[in-house]
């Protein structure tokens, strides 16, 4: 996922501004720890977590990003490393290492645990990566339209040979009809404390069909990894489009 960091660094307008608005709104209930240790899951090519930078109290000791992906790690270093904010590779589904276990003041991730094969692997394992008392801040997508347009799509002969990659992009809580309760509920389970689980509606209006049909395009070229996706073309709608999705607003803290 996310091979072509460059890429995504053009694109991702939408998570850029829903990180912006949400730490803008929530930062300030967090209980920050002097000399915190940070950590942002799904850093990709780091712009977001050089967001985050700006929002953390500047006493921070580190912050660090980690991605599955080597090569968005490799970008992020090169574009937003610093002395204290570093990226590393780490599989978030897979068991954490022992020197990472409960390592962290304050653990994030934006946009990134609906892509696991497993989200409740993720929870597990930020529960383990938080220090007692820590906390975590975490936004997901639940329902978005972009995952309509992918089966709509791949019902079509053209676009039919990527159904498998469509698949693999919804968000497990894309049909869910209470997913508040449901992602509450895996959270307890796991032992987190002082659980608050917002569904939040948000609207990202496209400057023209052009822009939105890049993005569309994106995704198909970043999840495929084939450049066979660039050169593919869809019918131009003379409106903009707008999309509206309902990400997880997840602030919650370890017993
Ligand atoms: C949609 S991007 C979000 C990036 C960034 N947080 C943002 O909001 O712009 C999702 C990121 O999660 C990463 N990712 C997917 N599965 C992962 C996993 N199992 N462990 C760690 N990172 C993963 C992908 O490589 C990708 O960079």
């Amino acid at each position: 996922m996310e091979d072509n960091p460059e890429l995504f660094n053009k694109y991702n307008n939408v998570t850029k501004r829903d990180t912006a608005e949400s730490l803008k709104e929530y930062a300030k209930k967090i209980k920050w720890r002097s000399n915190a240790r940070v950590l942002d899951i799904g850093s990709a090519d780091g712009s977001v977590t050089s967001i985050l930078s700006t929002y953390i109290p500047q006493d921070y000791e580190i912050l660090l990003g980690c991605d599955i992906n080597s090569n968005s790690v490799k970008f992020a270093n090169a574009q937003y490393g610093t002395e204290r904010m570093k990226f590393f590779v780490l599989d978030i589904e897979k068991p954490i290492p022992e020197h990472l276990k409960e390592s962290f003041d304050h653990v994030f991730s934006f946009y990134t645990l609906h892509w696991l094969t497993d989200p409740v692997m993720g929870y597990i394992n930020i529960y383990h990566l938080l220090k007692p008392g820590g906390e975590c801040f975490l936004v997901l997508s639940g329902k978005s339209p972009f995952y309509d347009i992918y089966h709509a799509l791949s019902l079509t002969e053209k676009w039919a040979p990527w159904a498998k990659y469509f698949d693999t992009i919804v968000s497990p809580y894309h049909d869910c009809k209470d997913p508040d309760n449901i992602i509450f509920k895996s959270l307890k389970n796991i032992g987190f404390h002082h659980i608050d689980v917002r569904c939040k509606q948000k609207v990202f209006v496209y400057e023209n069909t052009d822009v939105l049909k890049s993005k569309i395009f994106y995704i198909l070229f970043d999840v495929s990894n084939c450049t066979r996706v660039k050169n593919l073309s869809i019918s131009k709608s003379p409106r903009n489009a707008i999309q509206r999705k309902k990400p997880f607003l997840f602030h919650l803290q370890k017993s």
